[in-house]
């Protein structure tokens, strides 16, 4: 009996163990078949017998169970061992992605404006004579409508040439007070060092009950708005022209490339053309035919429109606009 007990002990893995089992108290087992003996067994002697044979019956269940214990333990132990994941492993070859800069940017501005309660507003990119320049005051023949070089399709429509079509979409879907921003693709027939294409811009606007807001209101935002993104800048507005806002204005921040480091004034430099001044948007207080055209009565607001490529520009200090489409993973590399 003993020399069984052993091999129990012994037992390496659970498998081996079963099998032991089966050996010793299987059907066909050791030990069953000494049970089967009883019946010869004279009666005088049939007690001991059987109390022996049920002694070594408990001896090998506690053996069998105590290995159990054990075994299991190990290979528990065996498996966390080889499911181990060392976290602080350096994997040098993991190459994760990061957002390209008009995204990024994107992102910041659209995240400032909703932080100021501005809803997020969408609009076709293909648009209609009506939203994007009808509406706006830009009637068919009238000059200004040379400042956007459009792409005209067969039918009359129009790949927009900015987010103002936004507005007025928003404008006849909802009642005033409005607070929005349209972030989004616009085209124009352009293509140099500083013009592509296709570009991206963010429109704000804002409609009051009239006398609400005003051109203070409107400085104040466009100040702390463009103090977020630049930093400590100075900002300048220029009086300006767009159909669609009366008063308007154009908004210069003082140039960032040519800064002194200790008077903090911008001395000029090919950036900034020598001016020492970099334009960065366009806003004024909306235009009352604007107003009328989305058939809107006792309001005011104001409205701006910035281009996003020149804020990446600007911000990641990037020479070409083109470069930001040409998906050169070496430029977007660096934006990690
Ligand atoms: N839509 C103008 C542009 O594309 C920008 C702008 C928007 C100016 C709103 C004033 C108000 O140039």
């Amino acid at each position: 009996m003993q020399e069984w007990i052993d091999k129990i002990n012994n037992a390496v893995s659970l498998e081996e163990l079963e099998h032991l089992r089966i050996d010793i108290l299987g059907k066909k087992g050791i030990l069953t078949l000494e049970f089967a003996k009883m019946k010869d067994i004279p009666n005088t002697e049939k007690k001991l017998f059987a109390q022996n044979l049920n002694n070594n019956k408990t001896a090998i269940n506690n053996a069998l169970e105590s290995q159990k214990t054990i075994l299991m333990a190990q290979e528990l132990e065996k498996q966390l061992e080889a499911e181990k994941i060392d976290v602080t492993k350096f994997t040098p070859s993991l190459n994760n992605g990061a957002y390209h800069p008009v995204s990024e940017t994107l992102n910041q501005i659209t995240t400032y404006f909703q932080n100021l309660n501005f809803s997020v507003e969408e609009g076709p990119l293909v648009e209609d004579d009506f939203h994007n320049f009808e509406a706006l005051n830009l009637p068919a023949f009238h000059p200004a409508r040379d400042m956007q070089d459009t792409f005209y399709c067969n039918d009359g429509a129009v790949l927009r040439t900015h987010t103002s079509p936004v507005q007025i979409r928003t404008m006849m879907e909802q009642k005033p007070p409005i607070r929005m921003i349209a972030p989004g693709t616009v085209f124009r027939k352009d293509f140099d060092i500083t013009h592509t294409p296709m570009f991206h811009q963010i429109e704000g606007l804002v409609v009051e009950k009239e006398g609400v807001v005003s051109f203070a209101n409107l400085k104040f935002v466009m100040e702390e708005f463009l103090h977020h993104m630049f930093g400590e800048v100075e900002v300048r507005f220029r009086p300006s022209f767009f159909p669609f806002t009366e008063p308007s204005a154009e908004v210069d921040i003082s140039c960032i490339f040519c800064k002194d480091k200790n008077t903090g004034k911008s001395c000029g430099c090919r950036v900034c053309s020598h001016t020492g001044w970099l334009e960065v948007l366009g806003c004024g207080i909306v235009d009352e035919n604007v107003f009328k055209a989305v058939g809107y009565e006792n309001v005011s607001g104001y409205a701006f429109g910035l281009g996003i490529e020149r804020f990446a520009m600007l911000i990641h200090k990037i020479g070409d606009l083109r470069s930001l489409f040409e998906s050169d993973i070496r430029l977007l590399g660096q934006f990690k």
